[in-house]
């Protein structure tokens, strides 16, 4: 009887033993903090969600710490409209994402957007081809749609730095644009439109806040 119990005793240490060596369950482990500085460990590990980088110690920054544009575009109020139509538009929102490609962002102000004739998903042409119902109907939400994603498309150039005089066509593809200095602020070209400040600069580019609209048309 003794025997008996003990040995169902030591089987249930010992499988509870052997389950600890082979796969600890995480949450049975000391918060992470107590462990000790692991981090090196993961920012070398080149199956992470960051794929392969640098640890710290060889000049790497971190992998999937690197802040990109998609993460800073929606911090500035002044400009979260043209923010929400980058989120909008697919070929922006990836691009914005993208660690491989930098970009400078031209976000019109608010006020500029909200100062336009037409909302920046209508086109004149289209009221002149299909009238007052232009964006009424599936159809009408693809013309918007479209409309959108070129306003947002011109409002982003392919490169950053940007250097001055340096002229680039936008992710549009329609007429290059450059800037320049002018008493100390930079204007866009050839639209003239002021840059306010530059509100962030990233891992992958930069965001002006500009007090125009580009005419792309
Ligand atoms: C992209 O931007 C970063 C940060 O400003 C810069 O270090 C890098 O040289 C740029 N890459 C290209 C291809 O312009």
């Amino acid at each position: 009887m003794k025997s008996t119990l003990f040995y169902s005793l030591s089987l249930l240490l010992t499988t509870a033993t052997s389950q600890l060596l082979v796969l600890p369950p995480e949450d049975l482990l000391p918060a992470k903090s107590d462990r000790g500085d692991q981090r090196p460990l993961e920012n070398m590990d080149p199956t992470g969600p960051g794929g392969f980088s640098l640890p710290p110690f060889l000049g790497g920054g971190g992998g999937s710490g690197t802040v990109v544009l998609s993460d800073v575009v929606g911090k500035e109020r002044s400009i979260n409209l043209f923010a929400g139509f980058t989120r909008d538009v697919e070929s922006v929102s990836r691009r914005l994402d993208d660690k491989a490609q930098n970009s400078t962002v031209l976000a019109p102000l608010n006020s500029a957007v909200e100062g336009l004739p037409r909302k920046p998903w209508e086109d004149a042409r289209d009221y002149d081809a299909l009238g007052a119902q232009a964006y009424e109907g599936g159809g009408g939400q693809d013309r918007a749609r479209r409309n959108l994603g070129r306003f947002a498309e011109a409002h982003v150039v392919p490169v950053s730095p940007w250097e001055e005089g340096d002229k680039v066509k936008t992710l549009l593809g329609d007429r290059e644009v450059w800037w320049e200095s002018k008493d100390g602020k930079k204007v866009i070209q050839p639209d003239n439109i002021e840059v306010d400040s530059v509100a962030s600069k990233v891992g992958n580019g930069e965001v002006w806040i500009i007090k125009g609209v580009r005419n792309y048309a």
